[in-house]
């Protein structure tokens, strides 16, 4: 392994019980027994962004990234948690929630980022951009994103049985930004290329401990406890969250199963940040069911109940009232 070149003073500090992923050679056969038990996994050392690693530093994408607009968020403290624009009130969408967005989405040019990131300073908001690799980018970065190990990546999809690759986010952040604890709903590789990450994730059996927002939220899929500073009285099974970390390196690409909760952070005093991750749809159902059901198939039929249960009633604030009613008592001891 490479030498260690960050130290812990730089990880943002939690009350978490936390231990470390396993960081694995992409030759060992243990990465295809964790993978197919749905489990995370670091893996080290393989070719499947190396034509990007060390390569796409800031001032390498500021150069070849392209000319087109890209999505920034902007936020007046560390942290960037997602939303769901659809699920917000507006005029076109009466049934939307009330919500103010904790962070600003904006479209910039990459040099007019980059320009921002160099002028920043304390007190300034701070910057995360977040694109989705398509069509406008330059035709260098298209040569590289083809040189990755697609032999590679290509295999462990289809052993796994993965759906398709669907998307591939581009992420440049600031020092010190932190993606609070959320999960997709999609298999991820996600590939380190530039500076370090701390990525902590829970498993999906978790879900009690992690307090999801309800579905029909801007926040669905994001834990509504803010690690900074837990509320131990709304949110008591918190604490019994038991945690998995790792920090990535450039080259490294870590393992995120799908419906795995996961908060990511760039280091303090690091410098900027770039990733790229690769989303898979999950594999489908088969057509002989075995059971017991997966942690994380449960999650999607909860998702399934919740959505149903918001479509046939109309009214967010009818759906808690139906479930407790359906369920204390009867299905609680
Ligand atoms: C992801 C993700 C956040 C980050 O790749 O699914 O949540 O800050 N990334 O890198
Ligand atoms: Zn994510």
């Amino acid at each position: 392994m490479s030498e260690k070149l960050w130290n812990s003073s730089q990880l943002r500090r939690y009350d978490l019980d936390l231990e470390q992923i396993p960081r694995l050679h992409y030759t060992d056969p243990k990465v295809d027994e964790l993978i197919s038990q749905n489990k995370p996994v670091l893996i080290t050392g393989s070719n499947i962004i190396n034509t990007a690693t060390n390569v796409w530093t800031p001032e390498y994408l500021e150069e070849n990234l392209g000319n087109a607009g890209h999505t920034v968020f902007l936020s007046k403290n560390h942290k960037f948690k997602y939303f769901d624009e659809s699920k917000m009130l507006s005029r076109s969408n009466p049934m939307g929630i009330e919500f103010i967005p904790p962070t600003r989405k904006t479209r910039m040019k990459v040099g007019e980022f980059m320009k921002k990131l160099r002028e920043w300073k304390p007190g300034n908001e701070r910057l995360y951009l977040q694109q989705p690799l398509n069509n406008t980018i330059g035709p260098q970065l298209v040569r590289d994103f083809l040189h990755f190990d697609w032999d590679y990546l290509n295999s462990k999809q289809e052993k796994h049985k993965w759906g398709e690759l669907t998307s591939n986010l581009l992420l440049i952040s600031q020092e010190g930004n932190v993606t609070p604890c959320h999960y997709d709903e999609q298999q991820n590789f996600f590939g380190q290329l530039y500076g370090y990450k701390r990525c902590i994730l829970f498993p999906p059996s978790d879900f009690e401990c992690l307090y999801p927002h309800p579905v029909h939220h801007p926040h669905d899929r994001q834990s509504m406890v803010d690690f900074d500073n837990p509320d131990h009285v709304r949110f008591p099974k918190f604490k019994n969250a038991k945690g998995f970390e790792t920090v990535v390196e450039p080259g490294d690409v870590l393992y995120i199963p799908i419906y795995w909760w996961h908060h990511v952070e760039s280091l303090m005093r690091g410098g900027p940040t770039v990733s790229v991750n690769f989303w898979y749809k999950g594999g489908s159902t088969p057509f002989n069911q075995q059971y017991p059901l997966k942690d994380y198939q449960k999650i999607s039929i909860m998702r399934n109940v919740e959505k149903m249960l918001l479509g046939v009633l109309q009214d967010p604030k009818e759906v808690g009232p139906l479930l407790r009613s359906m369920v204390l008592g009867r299905y609680t001891d």
